[in-house]
């Protein structure tokens, strides 16, 4: 949460600033900024609301050759201008941005900064005025920075300017991401590299509690003992097409449209030269020597656990568990002799996930981790990464990131079936291939599900989503993305718990969706909607073919049924973007939320 990025090049670096802020408005957007140094000193610009807001105040004759801005979703301190980054010390020398959340700050500010007039209610600006502190106890910046880092807990990604010296930005981090990005004359550094693929595709990665020295020339990386880390470059394989939205009115749309094709990637990706699927051995090999699999996520993520659960279970024969990861932090379950974790996660970012991650390794446990960005934190921090090579997913509800970690746990499941020698039927190739021209035909039934918004959900309050079987799960997932976007309350429930409570929230007219893919829950999910259509709803069923009936809304393509989730949830999250759509929502950037939620 919150992005930031700091240039120190040529004249220009406003734009370069603005239109990499842009780029990681997903990461937060309640309030932006930007600092410019150049030779009448540090101009700083700042606003509540999106980069916009911000572009809109931002005097039009300030440029500068050097520079840092931020894009904020608040976690100390409500979202307003004087709360936005960047923040600067007391005297105004110093000017700093920050992603992450300083634990010790209050601690921090009674100790050493008692006498320093604050002049917001964020975490950071006590970052920025212990630099000065310790400037003015006469330490040099460069020993300053690194004392300043030595005292903070918690998680940074921080870019600061000295207004005395034009030649240099200094950067850190710690448990937040940060990327130094590579030119002839100009360095970047920045929270994703989406930010910077304008000016490069050259990067450096940076470890936690490391800090970077970056001038015009070279980008220098130390510990905070002061040693000098030699890290080689790296090109991105990022696309700056790949991050634009072309013709699409939304980024959602545009994901959601993209799923055949990263279903058809996958196949292509994890297939030897004999067409066979295949996973790196080593992975296989840990899936095998495990007596039960703990699988850890968020959100959308947990969702895609659940199913990968079935997957697993069923195809491979290993018992698995699936745990919220913030609830497994602080609720730890009796784990078995030989556990294997995996961790779900399309950033590769979430701190909750990443404080699960941290703890089992402490406890000596191998760790999987399944995502989207190579390089992210929960990658590097893995013993392995399997990839979802989905693209960049930008929109704030995540739509192809989670059928491509369905498609890769059933890959998964698979291949390490086959290796176990378990007899699994299924050809994996041939049924994601159905699976995705599937998709294609949900894909283009756009104007059937915005029927369905106009005709359930125009005035709606809340809707009920009921599935039995794997459809529960997918329910789960439905209302997960009408409620982020569209604000309508939305639950999915198990259509069998419904009368033991849910059932009483049931009125005259209310919506309830009903997937009915599953064979052998069919009739007792029907039976589900009589009920509450007994008691005054307003019933929607979204069955598959071959066990469709003629009171349903709409049928869906037949695929394998074990893989009816990758393409039921299809039109689900297409009747959520209507919905969002038709409120007059932001259906990229929804209210309160962020892309990549990096605190705990
Ligand atoms: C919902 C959504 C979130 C994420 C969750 C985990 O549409 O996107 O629920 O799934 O924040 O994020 P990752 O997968 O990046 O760990």
């Amino acid at each position: 949460m919150c992005g930031i990025v700091g240039y120190i090049g040529q004249q220009g670096s406003k734009e370069i600033l603005l239109h990499g802020l842009e780029k990681l408005e997903y990461r937060g957007y309640d309030s932006a900024g930007i600092a410019l140094l150049n030779e009448n000193g540090v101009h700083v610009f700042k606003e509540k609301g999106r980069i916009a807001d911000l572009r809109a105040i931002v005097d039009e004759n300030v440029d500068a050759p050097v520079g840092i801005g931020h894009t904020r979703w608040a976690t100390h301190g409500v979202p307003n201008r004087l709360n936005a980054h960047p923040h600067q010390s007391a005297s105004g020398r110093f000017t700093l941005v920050h992603n992450g959340v300083i634990e010790n700050y209050a601690i921090l500010k009674r100790e050493y900064l008692a006498d320093v007039p604050f002049k917001s209610d964020t975490d950071t600006e006590v970052i920025v005025q212990l630099v000065e502190k310790f400037v003015n106890d006469g330490l040099t910046v460069e020993e300053a920075f690194r004392k300043t880092l030595t005292l903070l807990k918690g998680s940074y990604a921080i870019v600061l300017i000295d207004a005395e010296n034009d030649g240099v930005l200094y950067a850190a981090k710690n448990k937040s991401p940060l990327l130094a990005g590579l030119g002839e004359g100009f360095n970047v550094v920045a929270s994703d590299a989406m930010a910077m693929l304008q000016v490069t595709n050259q990067y450096v990665e940076l470890m936690d509690k490391e800090m970077l020295i970056v001038t015009r020339e070279a980008v220098t990386i130390k510990k905070l003992n002061g040693e000098i880390v030699e890290r080689a470059p790296y090109t991105a394989e990022l696309d700056a097409s790949d991050i634009e939205k072309g013709t699409y009115p939304h980024y959602m749309l545009k994901e959601i449209d993209e799923q055949p094709l990263v279903i058809r990637r996958l196949i292509q990706k994890y297939q030897d030269e004999n067409g066979e699927l295949t996973i790196d051995n080593e992975i296989v090999q840990a899936m095998n020597e495990a007596d039960r699999i703990y699988i850890i996520a968020c959100g959308t993520s947990y969702h895609a656990g659940l199913v990968g659960k079935q997957f697993i279970e069923k195809w491979a024969n290993i018992p698995v568990e699936v745990h919220i990861a913030s609830e497994f932090s602080y609720n730890m379950p009796l784990l078995s002799e030989k556990p294997l974790f995996i961790y779900i996660s399309q950033s590769g970012e979430t701190a909750d996930s990443r404080a699960v991650l941290v703890r089992t390794k402490e406890l000596g446990y191998k760790a999987l981790t399944i995502t989207n960005v190579p390089g992210s934190t929960l990658s590097r921090e893995a013993d392995y990464t399997l990839l979802l090579h989905a693209g960049p997913e930008i929109a704030v509800a995540s739509t192809k990131a989670y059928t491509a970690q369905l498609a890769v746990l059933a890959i998964l499941a698979v291949v390490t079936a086959k290796a176990k020698g378990l007899d699994v039927t299924i050809d994996l190739v041939k049924e994601l291939g159905i699976v995705a021209n599937a998709m294609e035909t949900l894909c283009d039934a756009k104007g059937e599900m915005e029927a369905i918004v106009r005709e359930y959900l125009a005035t709606t309050r809340n809707c009920f989503f009921i599935g039995r079987a794997v459809d529960f799960y997918v329910c789960l997932e439905g209302a997960l993305k009408l409620k982020e976007i569209s604000y309508i309350q939305a639950e999915g429930f198990a259509g069998g718990e419904l009368k033991h409570g849910t059932i009483a929230l049931i009125e005259n007219g209310t919506p309830v969706i009903a997937l009915a893919t599953q064979e052998h829950v069919n009739l007792s999910i029907r039976g589900n909607v009589k009920e509450v259509v007994a008691r005054g709803a307003n019933p929607c069923i979204i069955s598959m073919k071959g066990l469709e009936t003629e009171e349903d809304r709409y049928v869906i393509p037949a695929v394998h049924p074990m893989l009816t989730p990758l393409v039921s949830v299809v039109p689900l999250q297409l009747i959520a973007y209507y919905a969002a759509l038709h409120r007059g929502c932001d259906v990229d950037k929804p209210r309160n939320l962020a892309k990549s939620v990096t605190v705990e």
